[in-house]
């Protein structure tokens, strides 16, 4: 459990250098999303989508945690145990800055899914259509990535978080993806308190008590100093 649950978006990341989806020059202004984020376009074109993740795992490689993640990690350090991330984000800046109770709702570029037997595994930088399943040598293998029309992972454990938590916060997300986005209503019918952190207003903005706007990397380290 944790009392305190702090979602996180691609904005979190956009001051490392990783890209986000829906801004002016966000990925799905330059990609297709359904050719390269659905098991559909996966099934039609799985080179095309390899590529795609490639790429994204060796700009995530290059970057670095910024200054927004140094400050989760730290005020998870000093709230021992009440701190719990749940990311939209696939990259591993999180737990690079220090971040232990950290939920990848939508997967993680670091590792790799068997489609035929399930078995994960640490995903090489490059990853092709004829790699082969180290568990069951099935050519099957694709990135451990949620694609729009599957489950994100991890539901249970959050909507058990949200059900008794305290203090809800989103922190560079446009609110425009479910079930992420619902995630503020589970945490205002317990009476937590709701904060959102964002460069500019987002799709709920209205459903949150507080809404601090500016880059993570400046009202993210102020809101935590605030708070400890
Ligand atoms: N600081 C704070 N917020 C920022 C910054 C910044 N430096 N830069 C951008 N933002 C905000 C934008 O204003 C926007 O509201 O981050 C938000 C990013 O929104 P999206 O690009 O929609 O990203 P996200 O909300 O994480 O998308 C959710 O959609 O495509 C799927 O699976 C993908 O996890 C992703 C999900």
């Amino acid at each position: 459990m944790a009392d305190i649950v702090i979602l996180t978006g691609a904005g979190i990341s956009a001051e490392s250098g990783l890209g986000t989806f829906r801004d002016k020059d966000g990925l799905w202004t330059r990609f297709d999303l359904s050719k390269v984020a659905t098991p559909e376009g996966f099934i039609e074109n799985p080179a095309l989508v390899h590529e795609f993740y490639n790429a994204r795992r060796a700009n995530a490689q290059e970057s670095s945690p910024n200054a927004a993640h140094f400050a989760l990690a730290e005020f998870e350090k000093r709230k021992s145990g009440d701190v719990l991330i749940v990311t939209q984000n696939v990259d591993d800046l999180h737990e690079r800055a220090g971040s232990r109770n950290v939920l990848h709702m939508h997967g993680q570029l670091s590792q790799a899914l068997c489609a035929a037997c399930r078995a994960t595994w640490t995903a090489p930088l490059v990853m092709t259509p004829e790699d082969r399943c180290p568990d069951c040598d099935a050519p099957s293998t694709r990135p451990d990535i949620v694609w729009f029309g599957e489950i994100p992972y991890h539901m249970e454990k959050i909507e058990d978080a949200l059900s008794d938590c305290r203090l809800f916060a989103a922190i560079g997300t446009s609110g425009q993806v479910w079930p992420a986005a619902g995630f503020v209503e589970a945490a205002r019918m317990v009476g937590a308190h709701c904060v959102e952190l964002n460069l500019e207003r987002s799709d709920v903005s209205d459903r949150f008590d507080e809404v601090r706007l500016g880059r993570a990397t400046d009202i993210v380290p102020s809101w935590i100093s605030g708070l400890v």
